[in-house]
């Protein structure tokens, strides 16, 4: 089989399309064949040694959805041809993963292999920063971060879904549109004007309940002044460089501010919580209340590509690989 493979740290051309041995699934996996492939930000961070894999060369990727071809000794739940996606898994960019089956879901028939593999990692993360983060309810006033990127757009309907006012920001005139015509109540464009004071005026000066900023190093520590006191900031990600001077006391000079740093690996460990925000994720796109943009497509051997474009902020909305 083939897979595409990271042998050291580095940028997009250290992602190798190789013929890999193939794996059969010990007591407790499963074998899947992906059908499609998500394409994350954290992907970057594993490929660039942000974030370190457990061991070098590694097969990077987070998100897959496909059949399920062999089912490893002591698994119940599935059964061979079972359409599922999984994430927090290392190891998507391949025609086949061995994945632990506590880790995997599986699809409802009105979900296609490219919607789940574009939704599952973002639209779970949406879930659990909008519902056990912080709860979201009608009349919170949020603000979220680069919201035309692929968490972004769920981020955005869903909280809109929710009751809350979204003030959001975006890096281009263009992506301001976009993000404007999902629903956001108000969109700042923060590469041209200073989103505090924007949203200070859109508040009337009071400040929102909550920041969620996976942007990181450019938007910190200014992230902090649009909270109103006793607000929240949910630092989520790094996507423009990770925040290497946090400085606590901070937080009690603007308002004894409440930060988190969470990630999702923590709650789809208890797989509980797992089915709960699968269940959640597949219903609200069920239901028409969260579109999922699919703007990228790419064949697995190009997974290079896809990094490039949305490191250099090309995308918008979610970009899939597909094994061919
Ligand atoms: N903690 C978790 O559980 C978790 C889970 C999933 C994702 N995340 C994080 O959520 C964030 C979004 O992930 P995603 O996969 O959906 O990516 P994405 O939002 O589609 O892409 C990143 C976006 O960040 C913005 N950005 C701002 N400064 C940037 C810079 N210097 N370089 C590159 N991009 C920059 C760009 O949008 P603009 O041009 O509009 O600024 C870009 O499109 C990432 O930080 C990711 O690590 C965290």
């Amino acid at each position: 089989m083939n897979a595409i493979v990271v042998h050291a740290y580095g940028g997009p051309e250290v992602l190798s399309y190789e013929s890999v041995p193939e794996r059969l699934p010990g007591p407790g996996e499963l074998l899947i064949a992906n059908r499609a492939i998500g394409v994350n930000f954290i992907d970057t961070y594993f490929r660039s040694g942000v974030y370190k894999a457990p061991q070098l060369p590694f097969v990077p990727g987070n998100e897959g959805a496909g059949e399920v071809v062999i089912v490893g000794e002591g698994v119940s739940e599935f059964t061979p041809g079972d359409r599922v996606a999984y994430t927090s898994h290392l190891g998507a960019y391949a025609d086949q993963t061995v994945v632990p089956a506590e880790l995997v879901v599986k699809l409802p028939g009105s979900v296609g292999f490219e919607m789940a593999a574009a939704s599952l990692l973002k639209g779970l993360t949406a879930e659990y920063l909008l519902h056990r983060t912080f709860d979201i309810s009608p009349g919170n006033v949020i603000l979220i971060h680069a919201a035309a990127g692929g968490v972004g757009l769920i981020l955005t309907q869903w909280a809109k879904h929710l009751g809350a006012t979204v003030i959001a920001t975006a890096g281009s005139p263009e992506k301001v549109e976009l993000v404007r015509s999902k629903g956001a109540d108000h969109v700042i464009d923060y590469t041209k004007d200073d989103f505090v004071t924007a949203v200070r005026d859109i508040t009337g000066g009071r400040g929102v309940d909550v920041v969620y900023d996976g942007v990181g190093k450019a938007t910190y520590p200014a992230s902090l002044d649009v909270l109103r006191p006793l607000g929240l900031f949910v630092s989520f990600g790094n996507a423009s460089g990770v925040i290497d001077n946090f400085d606590i006391l901070l937080l009690g000079q603007k308002g004894s501010l409440f930060v988190t740093r969470p990630t999702l690996g923590t709650f789809t460990k208890n797989r509980e919580i797992l089915l709960e925000q699968a269940e959640r994720l597949f219903h609200v796109i069920g239901d028409g209340a969260v579109q999922v943009a699919i703007n990228g497509h790419y064949p697995l051997a190009q997974a290079a590509d896809a990094h490039r474009a949305l490191q250099s902020r090309q995308t918008t909305g979610a970009t899939v690989l597909l094994p061919t």
